[in-house]
């Protein structure tokens, strides 16, 4: 017999001091005291022992015996009511954190909608370059060099001939000169301007739309943007057509609606006039179809651009466009 009693009573402390869960002080119990145990297979070895030594020893690991019990029995009882006042502390009836959904920006939701309007009346979409030629961007827009429309835009220039496109307009001629009437396309993207104010920033949306035929008149340009305007904001918004001047249209109107805040009284927001204007129109001017290529003699047709911000900012009523880009969660949550 080579195991010593004592050696067995230190290391059971040593283990049961070791120990960091009642299922770890369960387990030390079976090692020490369980039907093959070291304490139990101790025990059962006395037997062998020279006759003198047995009541001593026996006596001694009995002793023992009832004190591992003792020991393990009152740690295991010490881990169970730590884990129960753990579970008190857990208040399990408290909602769970919230997870947070993610939201379509303010912009993406409205020109999904213009594109969604636009696209039931039979458009196609058509999207292009934001780095642009001068040619497409104004010339071919019969904006000639020097022309002084050019400084209605206030142009980021790449270098003489290459500029960050002022508008959406160019997709016109570059369908155009892709594909012969009907065409019926609509270009939304991003544009670029040297301007920041409560109504500018020197990015923002537009959609252009062209829709050119045989026999598409002004009232076809009337009847397609009402029912834009009433599909957008309501049927009871009604619009007005302003005479105005384009390069690339002629003749050329500004489309107003009601004022969306007022219905037409007078107010801030539409600077007591009762309008608030919304987009840019005109019959297409036929030095475009020269420039690529169509039968001016042939064919009339459309055109429109509008801002798809200027649009957010009347739907919503929001007084400052800057907002739309500070990615303030508390704003962009709202929609
Ligand atoms: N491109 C013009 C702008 O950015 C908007 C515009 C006006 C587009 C009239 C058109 C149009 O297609 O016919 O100011």
């Amino acid at each position: 017999m080579d195991t010593n009693i004592e050696d067995i009573h230190r290391s059971g402390l040593d283990d049961l001091k070791a120990a960091r869960t009642s299922k770890e002080v369960q387990d030390l119990t079976v090692r020490y005291l369980g039907r093959k145990g070291i304490l139990t297979q101790f025990l059962r070895n006395i037997s062998q022992l020279p006759a003198e030594q047995r009541p001593a020893a026996g006596k001694r690991a009995n002793e023992l015996k009832g004190i591992l019990e003792q020991e393990f029995k009152t740690a295991i009882k010490k881990f169970e009511s730590a884990d129960s006042d753990n579970l008190d502390r857990i208040d399990v009836s408290l909602p769970g954190r919230p997870l947070t959904t993610g939201y379509l920006h303010p912009i993406t939701q409205v020109n999904d909608q213009i594109c969604d309007i636009f696209s039931s009346l039979g458009f196609d979409i058509a999207e292009g370059p934001e780095v642009e030629s001068d040619y497409y961007n104004f010339e071919a827009l019969n904006f000639p060099k020097d022309h002084p429309a050019r400084d209605m835009q206030d142009t980021f220039f790449v270098n003489d001939d290459v500029v960050l496109r002022t508008h959406t307009s160019p997709l016109q001629i570059r369908t155009m000169e892709k594909q012969q009437p009907p065409v019926r396309i609509i270009c939304p993207g991003k544009v670029y301007r040297c301007d920041s104010d409560l109504t500018h920033t020197p990015m923002f949306h537009q959609v252009e739309g062209l829709l050119v035929d045989e026999n598409i008149s002004f009232g076809d340009l009337k009847g397609v943007l009402t029912t834009f305007v009433h599909q957008m904001f309501d049927d009871q918004t009604s619009l007005r057509f302003r005479p105005s001047f384009f390069p690339f249209t002629e003749p050329s109107a500004e489309v107003d609606i009601l004022c969306v805040m007022c219905r037409g009284k007078g107010c801030r927001v539409c600077s007591r006039t009762g309008w608030l204007e919304i987009l840019g129109s005109g019959m297409v001017h036929p030095a475009l179809y020269e420039n690529v290529g169509y039968d001016a003699d042939r064919y009339t047709g459309f055109a429109f651009g509008m801002g798809v911000e200027r649009i957010a900012m009347l739907k919503y009523g929001i007084d400052d466009i800057r907002k739309f880009f500070e990615n303030d969660l508390r704003f962009l949550e709202q929609f």
